[in-house]
């Protein structure tokens, strides 16, 4: 996710605006990225380590012909970003094992056919706690929510109010250093979607526009710091982050969800088959 630079000014660069065939392809990617996030769940338990869930992840983009679009962005150098805890994004892959408990973000981009898919869910290793799991489930909805106002003529603002005011009426925190943002055949294009804001400001959405919704929220605070690794975000107050990502595109009534989970795991996908600890879903 782009770093927001906080100048508040609207976009004047143009929006893209996709046709059927450019939603065909994002449907693939998206697809890819989806079934990525499904399956790496069942790899999710006590005593693995991030960076072996990240080389799953490689293997699996390698597999399916794909490339990682995070792999050399900007000198990152792994396939997914994961983000444990207090780390609210961009958390890099490493050798630490999880702990009962310890709740993640697996943030996975791939470019298919020249078109990214972006999406991340969050995991739980072991037994989820009750306030972990609060955040995870109001970070959900909050990202359903905003998905909920898009259609034609709506605005970035509606997308944002309703993201924040979800999140605050739960007394969590919306993150504002980081935003979703335009997608299609590069990783990061105009807007930048904000994950707060006020009904009828910023862009009018059009039906074509691609982009992505991805909310990071916080049991605490919204303010972040980026650790000395230049990547590493975590909350400044050290209070419990989620987040979740979709990749969409706005059709003539609504829009098209280019990252549904092709299992149903998206939410939550924590009652891995690996984990019988895992509660079960809803
Ligand atoms: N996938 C992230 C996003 O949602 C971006 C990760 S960039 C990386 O926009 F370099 F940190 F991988
Ligand atoms: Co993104
Ligand atoms: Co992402």
């Amino acid at each position: 996710m782009p770093m927001n630079d906080h100048s508040g000014k609207i976009t004047h660069e143009q929006i893209r605006i996709h046709g059927k065939s450019d939603f065909a392809g994002m449907r693939k990617a998206g697809a890819l990225t989806a079934r990525i996030l499904d399956e790496i769940a069942d790899h999710v338990f006590t005593g693995q380590t991030t960076a072996e869930l990240n080389r799953i992840v490689e293997n699996k983009v390698d597999q399916a012909g794909a490339r990682s679009a995070t792999i050399g962005y900007r000198g990152y150098r792994h396939a997914s970003c994961i983000s444990v805890n207090h780390v609210v994004c961009h958390g890099i892959p490493g050798e630490k094992k999880l702990k009962d408990g310890d709740i993640l973000n697996i943030d996975v981009t791939v470019i298919v056919d020249g078109w990214f898919g972006d999406s991340s869910r969050m995991y739980v290793a072991g037994k989820l706690g009750r306030k972990a799991e609060r955040l995870i489930q109001v970070t959900h909805d909050s990202l359903l929510k905003g998905i909920d106002v898009v259609k034609p003529g709506a605005t970035f603002g509606d997308i944002g109010h309703a993201i924040q005011s979800h999140a605050e009426k739960n007394r969590m925190g919306v993150v504002r250093d980081f935003c979703g943002h335009g997608l299609g055949r590069e990783f990061h294009l105009p807007p930048n979607v904000l994950h707060y804001g006020k009904p009828g400001t910023g862009p009018v959405l059009q039906e074509g526009m691609f982009f992505t919704i991805e909310p990071m929220i916080n049991l605490g605070r919204p303010e972040t710091k980026v650790l000395p690794d230049n990547w590493t975000a975590v909350t400044r107050d050290k209070s419990l982050s989620a987040q979740f990502e979709h990749s969409i595109g706005v059709t003539k009534d609504g829009c098209e969800i280019f990252t549904l989970s092709p299992g149903g795991r998206f939410h939550p996908t924590w009652q891995s088959k690996s984990d019988p600890a895992a509660p079960q879903l809803p």
